[in-house]
């Protein structure tokens, strides 16, 4: 079919470098990193260290990486654990890698339903390494975003209270901070004067097409550069992708609240249209994520499918003649679709997903 606008909201990884990025990417000025040499990876790296008011930063190829390194970084002794929430990316979306890799055991807490866990779990779980038999805590890993929900302050000045008391420090898995900084309406350090390390993605919501950085005491960044060597992440003339990471950082970080707006948006209409079929909670709708149940008994008709999720997200994809559309929409699980909204949804984007909607519905 000619002329179909394609609209992907299965996440916000799927944006694209902005102009401004390209330019900056062609003009950008490099040298060898592995020796220090790339003055725009140097630049990056000074910018987000005083962002996050760390000592030093380090520009690392994936948010996984920077992970994996941070928790390894931490866990210089063999028979360490990481202290983590069971529904954190790192326990539960890059492989087990700190384990794999790293020989490193992840202790889960559970998550509650905000994304915070129980202090006294933590408490419990902590392992100060005196009994042989038992592996020893080294490091705690929070995460914030977490699918999409704001972890509370007051909760990472708790994590960070209990883990000063057990003398290990904390991780943060901020691939999508910024997200939280913005929904809370507060300056980064606000947010990082809590932890001892952290990562934070410059592609998804912030548009870099590659990217992390990592930021922590100067020790732990002359750790974390030994170990991205080591795990084939030393980069050479990396000025080329880190020059769109500093606009990511000083300009994109900025203009997230016009996803979150959409999202909320988003939600309202489901719930208007039809509230028998869509099944939120507006308040979970904190940030640009939105994850929502599909109601087989009132959606699935006339058709074969069993999974209303998949169905619906189907038929959101499909362009019609009468509606030449197509809208992608993650089938998160069994029972939930997602929508995440993201710099390359437009203002008429968001219209059109409406309309879609509309069509879908009446089908
Ligand atoms: C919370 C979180 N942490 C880490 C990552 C890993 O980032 P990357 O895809 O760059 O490896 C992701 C990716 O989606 C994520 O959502």
């Amino acid at each position: 079919m000619a002329n179909v606008r394609t609209i992907d909201i299965r996440s916000d990884t799927v944006t694209q470098p902005t102009q401004e990025m390209r330019e900056a990417m062609l003009s950008a000025e490099v040298g060898d990193d592995v020796y220090g040499e790339d003055p725009t990876v140097n630049r990056l790296q000074a910018i987000a260290a005083e962002m996050f008011g760390k000592e030093d930063a380090l520009f690392v190829p994936t948010g996984t990486m920077g992970n994996l390194i941070s928790i390894l970084a931490h866990c210089q002794e063999r028979g360490s654990e990481v202290l983590l929430g069971n529904h954190s990316h790192i326990y539960i979306y890059e492989q087990g890698g700190i384990a794999q890799l790293g020989g490193v055991v992840p202790r889960p807490l559970r998550n509650l339903p905000d994304g915070t866990f129980d202090l006294e779990e933590l408490r419990y779980l902590y392992n100060p390494g005196t009994d042989p038999h038992r592996t020893k805590s080294a490091v705690v890993a929070i995460e914030n975003t977490i699918c999409g929900k704001v972890i509370p302050i007051e909760f990472m000045a708790q994590v960070k209270k209990v883990a000063n008391e057990l003398n290990i420090p904390v991780h943060l898995d901020g691939a999508r901070m910024f997200n939280a900084v913005t929904a809370l309406n507060i300056e980064p350090t606000e947010l990082t004067k809590h932890v001892d390390s952290l990562n934070v993605c410059l592609s998804k919501g912030l548009c870099a097409p590659v990217g992390s950085i990592i930021a922590g005491k100067k020790d732990f960044i002359t750790r974390a550069k030994r170990l991205r060597k080591v795990l084939g992440g030393g980069m050479r003339q990396s000025g080329v992708l880190a020059s769109p990471g500093i606009i990511a950082l000083t300009k994109m970080s900025k203009r997230l609240q016009h996803d979150h707006n959409k999202a909320k948006k988003f939600g309202k209409a489901l719930l208007e249209l039809r509230p028998d079929v869509f099944k939120l909670n507006l308040d979970e709708i904190q940030t640009n994520m939105v994850l929502f149940g599909v109601d087989p008994a009132n959606f699935l008709k006339n058709t074969s499918n069993a999974n209303a999720v998949k169905e619906f997200c189907a038929r959101m994809k499909k362009p019609t003649s009468d509606c030449p559309v197509s809208v992608e929409l993650l089938a998160y699980d069994e029972r939930n679709a997602r929508a995440v909204f993201h710099n390359d949804v437009s203002d008429e984007d968001f219209d059109l997903i409406i309309i879609k909607l509309h069509h879908v519905l009446k089908e």
